[in-house]
């Protein structure tokens, strides 16, 4: 059997990790400030993540929901901790479509309404639902086009007022990402996070802040839409919560109400993926990774505007978009197999991605600033 050819990648293979560094099968060093499309949060095969993971194996790796499982008990009472959401509740699967899908599933259920509003340049994952919301039409199937999704303009206030006050007591839920990963790093502002909040409010909507690439910390706050002092009703994650264990999480608002058998999954939540999310929130508490995650963003983002061959510099914390004035392919290679450090690109093709692990080191960002200088030459 062949595999199923639908990724560009590149000829490396990935045999170790350890902390912002990964190694390929010829011992070959490269700086990971990709981590794996922004999964790596506290860094590869952290000791305390492989001892937790090692002795949950050694107990029991799965079992399914129809017995309590007191890990996503945990796991739920210390993520609302970390992230402030303590009255919400969490409802676990794998990944972050599947968590966006059922966030969205949910504002329809509570609403009983069908439109969904999201934005130009959204990524929101790729299946049915989650996909319809997504503002790309070359990876939506027919079957999976939904004249229930209304596209508006990133950022643009009036066409959201416009468009609530014509059908807003049809609007189930809006959608955003606190900061757009793959639409090229693009930040939502203050003001436009507070207007869905208040036009949610006003019309009885449902606000999904999607947060699986801008959340777990990345952006410096534990949630990028914190930035606005709003609370969303639904928070989705994924990526960096399990540092690389499959896991999505559905934070949902006290008022929106559980029914038995409205949501369900048969792996998410079992004992390796809470497991895997205790670590994460373990480790970025006791290591204040957060902070880390705002004071190297900081540093790498102002030594990064001082760059001439660089147009833009986007982003918060340690989610970053660097805008060159030319497509970024070379620089990205150059990086890649000169100076061996892995980045991201994202569907604006001037623009290169930097989401490294939430622990990188200043030392680790100056190798990069070295290397990207030189490969810009
Ligand atoms: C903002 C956002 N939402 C959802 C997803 C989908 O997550 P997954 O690939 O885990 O399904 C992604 C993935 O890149 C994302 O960036």
């Amino acid at each position: 059997m062949k595999l199923f050819d639908v990724y560009p990648i590149y000829d490396i293979s990935v045999v170790k990790g350890k902390g912002s560094y990964v190694w390929d099968e010829k011992g070959t060093q490269y700086l990971d400030l990709y981590g794996g499309h922004a999964v790596i949060s506290i860094g590869h095969s952290h000791p305390k993540y492989v001892q937790m993971l090692t002795e949950q194996l050694n107990k029991i790796g799965f079992y399914s929901n129809f017995v309590r499982l007191p890990l996503q008990e945990q796991l739920a009472e210390k993520l609302g901790k970390v992230s402030g959401l303590i009255d919400y509740q969490l409802f676990l699967s794998n990944s972050g479509a599947e968590a966006n899908e059922n966030a969205l599933k949910l504002a329809s259920f509570a609403t009983n309404r069908k439109k969904i509003i999201s934005f130009t340049k959204s990524f929101h994952g790729r299946t049915s639902l989650a996909v319809a919301c997504t503002d790309n039409p070359s990876i939506i199937a027919p079957v999976n086009e939904n004249e229930n999704v209304i596209f508006l303009p990133f950022n643009d206030i009036n066409s959201l007022q416009e468009t609530f006050a014509k059908i807003g007591n049809e609007v189930a839920a809006v959608i955003i990402e606190g900061i757009q990963g793959v639409g090229g790093i693009q930040i939502a502002t203050n003001e436009f996070l507070n207007e869905i909040r208040n036009q949610c409010n006003q019309f009885g909507s449902v606000f999904i802040a999607d947060s699986v690439q801008c959340g777990y910390g990345r952006s410096g706050k534990f949630f990028a839409h914190d930035f606005a002092n709003i609370r969303a009703d639904i928070y989705t994650t994924a990526k960096g919560m399990g540092n690389g264990f499959p896991i999505g999480g559905t934070l949902i608002a006290p008022h929106l109400k559980p029914k038995i058998g409205m949501l369900g999954t048969t792996f998410g939540g079992n004992h390796l993926a809470c497991t895997a999310a205790l670590a994460v929130l373990e480790v970025i508490e006791t290591e204040n990774l957060i902070e880390n995650a705002k004071k190297m963003g900081d540093y790498a983002m102002s030594e990064i505007r001082k760059f001439e061959r660089v147009k833009e510099v986007r982003g918060s914390g340690l989610m970053i978009g660097i805008e060159l004035f030319e497509p970024c392919d070379s620089v990205r290679k150059s990086l890649i197999f000169d100076y061996k450090i892995f980045t991201g690109s994202s569907s604006n093709k001037n623009t290169l991605r930097l989401l490294p692990s939430l622990a990188v080191s200043k030392l680790e960002i100056d190798i990069f600033l070295d290397s990207f200088q030189k490969s810009l030459k």
